[in-house]
């Protein structure tokens, strides 16, 4: 059975920042193959691990959407669906891809959306892990994909308001009856140390805390000059961090 492991939270906290050191760890681990999912329609989850992904599911829906009266003779749209799925995934030595996107046209996505769900579940068989990079609010991955997750891990940045956000969002979640094993919440962008408010906070959110990844001017500049996450020395203090997080809970 594959463990999935997804990370949400709102704009900017460090979601993709840590999808990407996630993947590291368990690349290192040799936890393979395994399967990156980008469901942020403002995907940068390919760019953060050093990947080209030229085709998204969403670009696939949409082009099945205006196509669908031409599909090839004796072919059903499942079929149609399942191969164009295919080709898009992106397939790399150790790591798969698979870049959600966003459909642009309209009508009704309801029965693509479903083969999509049938698919994935197909898909996901074939790894011990999945890691999702999701939007704020999940819904898109829990209507398109899959309504169970392993490992939830809320990442919020240094504010109060943040910790209300993951507060909101962990509610969100329960709404939208998605599965959630184990859920966490994980602080991005901190000094040194937490403040007493902060920790308070921390406290009042109920979710288990994971720890806090202290600013660091390393991760920035990979950003900047497009290094891969993947390719963060180990002495990274980032990296370092993260390792001891993650041991915790994937071990
Ligand atoms: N610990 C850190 N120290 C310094 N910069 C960081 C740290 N973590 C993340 N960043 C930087 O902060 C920015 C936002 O991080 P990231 O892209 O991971 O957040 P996100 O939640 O995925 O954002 P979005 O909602 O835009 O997809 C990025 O430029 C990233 O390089
Ligand atoms: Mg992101």
């Amino acid at each position: 059975m594959s463990k999935i492991i997804a990370v949400a939270g709102k704009g900017g906290t460090g979601k993709t920042t840590t999808a990407a050191l996630i993947i590291r760890h368990l690349l290192k681990k040799g936890a393979t193959p395994l399967l990156a999912m980008d469901a942020d329609p403002n995907a940068n989850l390919a760019d953060s691990l050093g990947i080209s992904v030229p085709d998204t599911i969403g670009s696939v829906l949409s082009d099945f959407m205006r196509k669908r009266a031409e599909l090839p003779a004796g072919m059903t749209r499942q079929a149609y669906l399942d191969m164009k799925f295919h080709q898009i995934l992106k397939e790399g030595k150790s790591l798969d891809m698979l870049v959600m996107g966003c459909p642009d046209g309209p009508g009704c996505y309801c029965a693509a959306n479903s083969i999509l769900k049938d698919y994935f579940e197909n898909l996901s068989k074939n790894y011990p892990y999945i890691v999702v990079d999701n939007e704020a609010g999940m819904e898109h991955f829990s209507r398109k994909t899959a309504a169970n997750i392993d490992t939830l891990i809320f990442c919020s940045n240094y504010s109060l308001k943040g910790l209300k956000t993951v507060t909101a969002l962990s509610a969100m979640v329960d709404d939208l009856k998605i599965n959630v094993k184990d859920r966490y919440l994980l602080v991005n962008r901190t000094p040194e140390t937490l403040g007493q408010e902060f920790l308070d906070g921390i406290r009042d959110t109920g979710i288990p805390f994971l720890g806090h990844i202290v600013m660091d001017a390393e991760i920035e500049e990979s950003e900047i000059k497009g290094i891969s996450l993947i390719d963060l020395p180990d002495d990274s203090e980032t990296v370092k961090k993260f390792e001891e997080i993650l041991n915790n809970i994937i071990p």
